[in-house]
């Protein structure tokens, strides 16, 4: 009897060890932009191939839109191990410490997606990763959103247009810089928080690349948007350092591979998304889009500028030289 109660036991053990080795792995990867944009997609793309690829060992759980986590609980989460992957701007790993990726944030830094690239791939983005590493994250890739557009109920078309505007901004030293050189007044939000701070009144306006803009229905509550591309947007792909390191090797290699084709994937659409945004938000008739001329451009860039001095010693003089040279922007020309 006793014997046959052991073998049960036995058995029963046996079968839940079976049951457990075929759980699979999740990563929950939670993000606070819509599915519908170059973030959004590139999560999605990435779930595909990670699923395929390890043919269901690895589950990927996405969560869009803020659901999960707001901008700055998201990131506390991934160090606690409550997420396992995260896509958050670049302006959002300042807050954390590393005070180097604001150098992504300073005015008119770079110019088109090619300039940008050169400092990402390279090893200057390498090395930005590493930094990373010390506060328990592990830094995947680099994916792009774009250059960002200015938006409010008024036209925005020289920098005295600013004076006295409330306007939103990431959690980001360089810009609240940015907003002050402008004549405005920079608030923080979480982006989730935007478009009915926007609604209300409790800002006058924003900045985002139109992919965000237009899929938080931020148009639809402001009346202008100025086509200024004065800063980029982009995110790094990170993960929880303890977790990815205790994946099997084999599961780990297989990530790394998915991660660098939706890498490829997102980077690749990303341009394509602002400019159907925008597209988007002129059919909507619901704001008036505005360029500047090369003059009026020119006095964005000369207000905007002191800002890569004022941030100098906090994000590196070094650093800041370096990717002048990647880029070719040379503040004395303006
Ligand atoms: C924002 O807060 O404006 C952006 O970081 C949102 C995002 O992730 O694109």
């Amino acid at each position: 009897m006793k014997l046959k109660s052991l073998m049960i036991g036995v058995a029963a053990l046996a079968f839940s060890a079976a049951a457990m080795a075929q759980q699979p792995i999740v990563i929950k990867f939670s993000h606070v932009v819509a599915t519908d944009t170059p973030k959004g997609k590139g999560a999605e793309y990435f779930k595909k191939l990670a699923e395929e690829r390890t043919k269901g060992r690895v589950k990927v759980e996405v969560y869009a839109n803020s659901t999960l986590y707001k901008d700055k609980e998201e990131l506390e989460a991934l160090q606690l191990g409550a997420v396992q992957m995260l896509a958050p701007s670049l302006a959002k790993f300042g807050p954390l410490g590393a005070r180097e990726f604001e150098v992504f944030d300073l005015p008119y830094i770079f110019d088109n997606y090619a300039d940008l690239h050169r400092v990402t791939e390279g090893p200057i983005g390498q090395s930005l990763l590493k930094k990373l590493e010390s506060k328990g994250i592990l830094g995947l890739a680099f994916w792009d959103n774009g250059f960002k557009v200015m938006s409010a109920n008024k036209p925005l078309k020289k920098p005295e247009d600013f004076k006295g505007l409330k306007m939103r901004i990431q959690s980001s030293k360089v810009l609240d810089s940015q907003m002050r050189a402008l004549g405005a007044i920079p608030q923080v939000l979480a982006f989730s928080e935007v478009y009915q701070a926007l609604q209300t009144g409790v800002v006058d306006g924003t900045e985002n690349p139109p992919s965000n803009l237009y899929t938080q229905k931020m148009h639809e509550v402001q009346k202008y948007v100025t086509l200024s591309d004065h800063g980029y947007l982009g995110y790094a792909v990170i993960v929880n350092k303890k977790f990815w390191e205790g994946l099997p090797a084999d599961i780990r290699t297989t990530l790394e591979g998915a991660m660098k084709d939706a890498t490829k994937y997102a980077n690749d659409i990303a341009k394509k998304e602002n400019d159907d945004a925008l597209e988007a938000v002129r059919k909507s008739g619901k704001s008036q889009i505005l360029t500047l001329t090369e003059d009026e451009k020119k006095a964005w860039k000369k207000a905007l500028v002191k800002v890569h001095q004022e941030h100098e010693g906090k994000i590196g003089k070094e650093l800041i030289q370096s990717i002048y040279k990647e880029t070719g922007f040379d503040p004395s020309k303006l």
